[in-house]
């Protein structure tokens, strides 16, 4: 993508504007470090960004930074992603836009000239921020997003609508002038108040949305009505809020069906539908969800009464994975999820290859038959990209094994295997202290290399010759006697170590002075599997996409998921090796494991 364009023309001119506005910006959130020198036009990205570690099938611009995805939507055919762009640099700044790019089947892509929004306005002049597109009434639709008014950094939302509703591009967006739509009253502080989402109709009625915020250390997901989408009014409670949370960004409020796999229109209201609150942990920078009761007679939202407390349930991803965004593909009437991958290197180090965030793969969402989480899933699309078969069965894996996997680069591979065991009986004793651990902290101490009862086992990623860099993806089964649910004794740990990933250290070797750490932790997941003790076998899955500096796993068809950013010097291309491994007791069984390579997606542009 070309946006040298940005410099000439009306956006040109009100992008000069706004860059020396800048200047004098040094509000600070704890989100984003603003780094102004890199904001001008004239602090452009190196002239060559390094193709080093660049993925092959993720979604990624071809330079500088990216964060959240925005406004995901179908429309006329068309697949829409927009995301938060800065376009002179690879860091944030306070001249971030919405760079759009379109696509056909939501693996390959259209980067589209020029920004969709950006700052032009008095109501956006600091900021065009994170929002949604609804679909109103009559196939048109229209995008809520948040503008940044002052330098102290006053938030509002705006509309946009398209200036040309047969074009299936979307190309072009309208700031209709009566905007903002809302700025916060003193019952918020408008500093954090932000991110609106897809609105949703009420008994086919007025609309609500809602939009991030805090009051304090409380996060809020406020609620805000309107009958003709004009004109919007805060409700009188909030959609929910947890004390102790801080700021919640992105909001994602949505319907999943109890008892099938379709996707839900974001209005669908009945008896057999759930609701899930998603919000974005500003100070954890980890996504939480929680699932309850939307009672649209009342406008009152009860979450499941074991989820009232979402920063010690459940999450989308236990890695790298933050601000996501879902919508409903009518399409093939799934529900799809978008989240931004970040880079896990220093600032330096994203300065210096140019460019910096991916967007995962997008994800289907289902509940899990349990009732009592979520499933998420690689779109079926993602198997276009699929080469050559490599299968291994029925291969027995004993205390210190390890499998190499031949005949595929594995740096750009997808994979799917099935472990089995055929007893519980050595798996380890779970100590209680661990229950004030998160499953990361565990993960950081018995790592792959530990020896176990039932585990570590799993797959070693992106491995160099002698195992001087590798990213194991692994499981360990942990017997608890105190576990209070009687149905279930075992708990199942999932980890993604992106700690030996990199012979570069995970430490800061920023120059900056504001230079944020590297950091490539082993982050972890517990995954929520009920072992029958009546059969002789049990097994668990574990689906993993690589992809040169990501790697994306999800276990138990996407219970849990975990995704890791790695930056390996010597397991690249085709010097990547695939292993699968047993440090655990008790043999295991690889019943089945499948692997392909993958070609690249089109990421072109036009
Ligand atoms: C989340 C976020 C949003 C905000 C946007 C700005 O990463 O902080 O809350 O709208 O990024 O780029």
């Amino acid at each position: 993508m070309d946006f040298s364009v940005f410099r000439s023309g009306i956006w040109g001119l009100s992008a000069l504007l706004v860059c020396s506005l800048q200047q004098f910006l040094l509000y600070a959130n704890a989100s984003h470090t603003v780094f102004a020198h890199l904001q001008s036009a004239s602090a452009s990205a190196p002239a060559n960004v390094t193709n080093q570690h660049r993925t092959g099938f993720h979604f990624q611009p071809h330079k500088h930074w990216i964060n959240d995805p925005n406004g995901p939507m179908y429309y006329k055919g068309v697949y829409h992603l927009f995301y938060q762009y800065n376009p002179n640099a690879a860091v944030w700044g306070t001249n971030i836009v919405w760079a759009h790019s379109v696509s056909a089947d939501l693996i390959h892509w259209r980067h589209l000239p020029l920004p969709a929004i950006y700052p032009s306005k008095p109501f956006d002049l600091f900021g065009t921020w994170s929002g949604s597109a609804t679909i109103l009434p009559g196939n048109r639709p229209v995008i809520l997003y948040t503008g940044v008014v002052d330098a102290t950094g006053t938030q509002v939302q705006n509309y946009a609508v398209p200036a040309n509703l047969s074009d299936p591009d979307l190309r072009d967006w309208i700031k209709p002038d009566d905007n903002p739509l809302i700025a916060g009253d003193e019952s918020v502080d408008r500093t954090a108040f932000r991110d609106p989402t897809t609105a949703w109709r009420v008994n086919g009625g007025q609309w609500r949305i809602a939009v991030g915020g805090r009051w304090g250390q409380q996060g809020i997901a406020f609620l805000y009505k309107s009958r003709d989408f004009r004109r919007w009014v805060k409700v009188g409670h909030h959609l929910h809020e947890v004390e102790g949370t801080g700021n919640w960004e992105c909001p994602d409020f949505f319907p999943v069906a109890e008892d099938n796999e379709k996707g839900l229109d974001v209005s669908a209201a009945g008896p057999r539908v759930k609701h899930v609150l998603k919000m974005s942990l500003d100070e954890k920078r980890y996504d939480y969800y929680m699932m309850g009761r939307y009672d649209s007679a009342r406008d009152r939202y009860v979450p499941d009464s074991d989820m009232a407390r979402p920063e010690l349930r459940l999450r989308y991803d236990y890695g790298n994975f933050y601000a996501s965004k879902s919508f409903f593909d009518p399409e093939k009437n799934r529900r799809v999820l978008w989240g931004w991958a970040n880079e896990s290197d220093a600032t330096s180090d994203d300065i210096s290859k140019g460019w910096a965030g991916i967007q995962a793969i997008p994800r289907t969402i289902v509940m899990d038959p349990n009732g009592k989480q979520l499933l998420l899933w690689p779109v079926e699309e993602v198997e276009t990209l699929r080469g050559k078969e490599v299968t291994v069965k029925n291969h027995k894996l004993n205390k210190g094994d390890q499998l190499e996997i031949k005949g595929i680069t594995s740096a750009q591979a997808d994979m799917e295997v099935i472990f089995s065991f055929d007893s519980l009986e050595k798996a380890e004793v779970f100590d209680p202290i661990w229950i004030r651990y998160d499953a990361q902290k565990l993960c950081g101490e018995k790592d792959s290399t530990v020896e176990g009862g039932l585990g570590p086992f799993g797959l070693i990623t992106l491995a160099s010759k002698n195992l001087k860099e590798y990213t194991p993806i692994f499981l360990r089964v942990f017997r608890d006697p105190q576990n209070n649910d009687s149905t279930n004794k075992y708990r199942v740990l999932m980890c993604s170590d992106a700690s030996r990933s990199s012979l570069k250290d995970g430490k800061d070797r920023s120059n900056l002075k504001d230079g944020k750490d590297a950091y490539r932790p082993s982050f972890g997941g517990f995954v929520n599997i009920e072992f029958n003790k009546d059969t002789v076998e049990n097994h668990i899955s574990l689906r993993t996409l690589i992809d040169n500096s990501v790697v994306e796993s999800f276990a138990e068809r996407g219970k849990t998921c975990i995704t890791s950013r790695v930056y390996p010097t010597l397991a690249q291309h085709e010097n990547a090796k695939l292993l699968l491994f047993n440090n655990g007791s008790e043999p295991i069984d690889i019943k089945s494991f499948k692997a392909w390579p993958m070609s690249n997606a089109r990421l072109g542009d036009r």
